[in-house]
């Protein structure tokens, strides 16, 4: 990518030209903001100047002489206080060209120290309601995954599924009281939430209804047949249906270990703790408290009340000999680093279980944990009217829900149309046009930030929706289909119109975006650089003839349409977005 490459030959001018670096300090070229100066730009030079106290203009002149970019740039300048710009040079742009509509990477080049990462994301409950944060970690988590994945990290996901829990108390009394089983053939996590819901309601009005359930519970954890069968068969029949809307959302897992995988392994732990003085007895249950080695403002396991810092433990044994979320996850992570040898673990999750991640962190670093793990939280999905979204049907909302009227609503939108398709292709167009569309919604939010859902937004054609995307594809599709196939790209280029340049810039400009989704774990980023790349590509679309031109002029363009059209796919596909050739 050319920053990098920039980035490398003003390092090694600074070098050339006698200048020392600061340790750890790199002269950076980033993408310009403002493109008047220039494609590229660094302010290395004022960065410097100032910490050196010379003349950052004139350190700029000093390292521009000893530049070596004739290959890449038509020309370098210095400008303003010192920053240095650079122009890319046509045929530079031409060959980056010619390599994205041809690599299958689309011109995007591998990290240069690849990672094994686990993602952990989804994660619904078993028998429980899926809520609207398990869209979010699924969108997200599937994205990040592809993105990683791409450029060339080894990642392993991990649907890391909450099947195993108090709730299972319940759903066994429910299950052995008041099971429809005819619902749940049609619809088993309909039916176990129902029984749950009406379960859960009971033991808030009988005390004797939650001891029968905390009875169900413990024959559970004993091993009683009987209850094993049912939890072992709630986990089957969820995990079923669960596949089929993966299956929809074209979303694979290499692994589904959920919570109860980890059960052997966590007596053992606790006990390993206690040993290593990690853990403490306190009041009967076994804890985590500070060791003090942080900050109290960076401690997780103490909370100010009052202006005073008071211990808020982590608990990984209840004085009932109950694990907990937290138990399960630390012997998670010394599988996973076992196993796995995982250099870095995500963990897409919202944002309320902040406290959670901060002390297991800090608890698996006390056991001696290397491995990065970082939190990849998000906030909430509101509804149109800022509250709490429902469905159609009036339900709050989950995954399954969210998708089934997607769907619905897209093929809605394509039966109005009516274009000659058959009832299978449109079935089909509804499904890539409607998931996409509740995966853009999304994916083109900042994850931190509330956002509000909205049906026809995220299924307008216009607008920084997945439709308008899909649509520009579909655009870039239907002049290859005009000729017909009887069109062979050369690698004869010229880049003569403005608008070509900017479009051929953009295009090149998505090995960096990829690369920085990374960064901070933001696929809002790429999101926003393909309706960026859909609008650049709009304004060269009205502005050059393609089909009308001739010789490397028509050459050109066509290429500029196939690398967009390809940039389009590769993108929309790591934000985990199929595309349809026809809309
Ligand atoms: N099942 C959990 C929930 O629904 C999410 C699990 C996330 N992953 C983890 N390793 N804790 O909130």
């Amino acid at each position: 990518m050319f920053r990098a490459v920039l980035t490398d030959r003003l390092q090694a001018a600074f070098t050339a030209s006698g200048i020392a670096l600061p340790e750890g300090f790199t002269p950076a070229v980033v993408i310009a903001s403002d493109t008047r100066f220039g494609d590229y730009q660094s302010n290395a030079a004022m960065v410097l100047g100032k910490q050196k106290k010379t003349n950052p203009r004139a350190l700029a002149e000093q390292v521009k002489a000893a530049l070596q970019v004739d290959d890449l740039c038509e020309k370098v300048t210095v400008d303003g206080p010192g920053f240095l710009n650079f122009t890319l040079s046509a045929t530079a742009l031409a060959a980056r060209l010619g390599t994205i509509a041809a690599d299958d990477k689309v011109g995007v080049p591998a990290v240069a120290a690849p990672r094994r990462i686990v993602v952990d994301f989804s994660a619904p409950n078993i028998a429980k309601p899926m809520h609207v944060g398990h869209i979010r970690s699924t969108f997200i988590g599937d994205s990040l995954a592809r993105i990683a994945r791409f450029i060339g990290h080894q990642v392993i996901t991990d649907n890391h599924v909450g099947d195993w829990g108090t709730q299972f108390g319940m759903i066994i009394h429910g299950w052995k009281t008041q099971l429809d089983k005819a619902a749940l053939q049609k619809d088993p996590i309909h039916e176990l939430v129902r029984v749950y819901k009406a379960v859960n309601a009971a033991t808030k009005a009988d005390e004797a209804v939650l001891e029968t359930c905390k009875g169900e519970l413990v024959k559970l954890q004993q091993g009683d047949a009987e209850n094993l069968g049912i939890w072992k068969e709630c986990v089957r029949l969820t995990l079923e249906q669960l596949e089929k809307v993966y299956g929809t959302l074209d979303i694979k897992f290499d692994h589904y270990l959920g919570e109860s995988f980890y059960n052997d392994a966590l007596a053992p732990l606790v006990e390993d703790m206690l040993a290593k003085g990690i853990a403490t007895i306190s009041e009967g249950a076994t804890v985590v408290f500070s060791d003090g080695s942080v900050k109290p403002e960076d401690d997780p396991f103490l909370i100010k009340e009052k202006d005073e810092w008071k211990a808020a433990p982590c608990i990984i044994r209840k004085s009932d000999g109950g694990f907990l979320y937290a138990t399960t996850d630390l012997a998670t992570i010394d599988y996973r680093v076992r196993e796995w040898q995982a250099d870095e673990i995500w963990y897409v999750v919202g944002a309320p279980q902040q406290l959670h991640f901060r002390q297991v962190f800090a608890a698996a670093k006390r056991r001696g944990v290397t491995t990065s793990m970082t939190h990849i939280a998000f906030g909430s999905i509101l509804g149109p009217d800022g509250k709490m979204f429902k469905t159609r049907s009036g339900e709050t909302v989950g995954l399954l829900e969210v998708i089934e009227e997607a769907v619905e609503r897209a093929r809605e939108a394509a039966d109005a149309k009516e274009q000659g398709l058959s009832d299978v292709e449109k079935d089909e167009i509804a499904r890539v046009i409607g998931t996409g569309a509740v995966k853009y919604a999304e994916l083109s939010q900042n994850r931190l930030t509330d956002y509000k859902f909205s049906w026809d937004k995220m299924l307008s054609l216009q607008g920084n929706t997945a439709p308008y995307l899909l649509n520009a594809y579909v655009r870039t599709r239907s002049i290859f289909r005009k000729l017909d196939g009887a069109v062979k790209l050369t690698g004869e280029l010229s880049l003569t119109d403005p608008a070509e340049r900017v479009l051929a810039i953009k295009l090149a400009q998505f090995a960096e975006t990829t690369h920085d989704v990374l960064l901070d774990h933001k696929p809002n980023l790429l999101a926003n650089y393909l309706f960026e790349l859909a609008n650049t590509y709009h304004s060269f679309y009205e502005a050059c003839p393609v089909l009308k031109s001739e010789g490397a002029v028509r050459n050109t363009r066509l290429t500029l349409c196939e690398a967009t059209s390809r940039v389009l796919k590769t993108g929309l596909g790591l934000l985990g977005i199929e595309t349809t050739e026809r809309m």
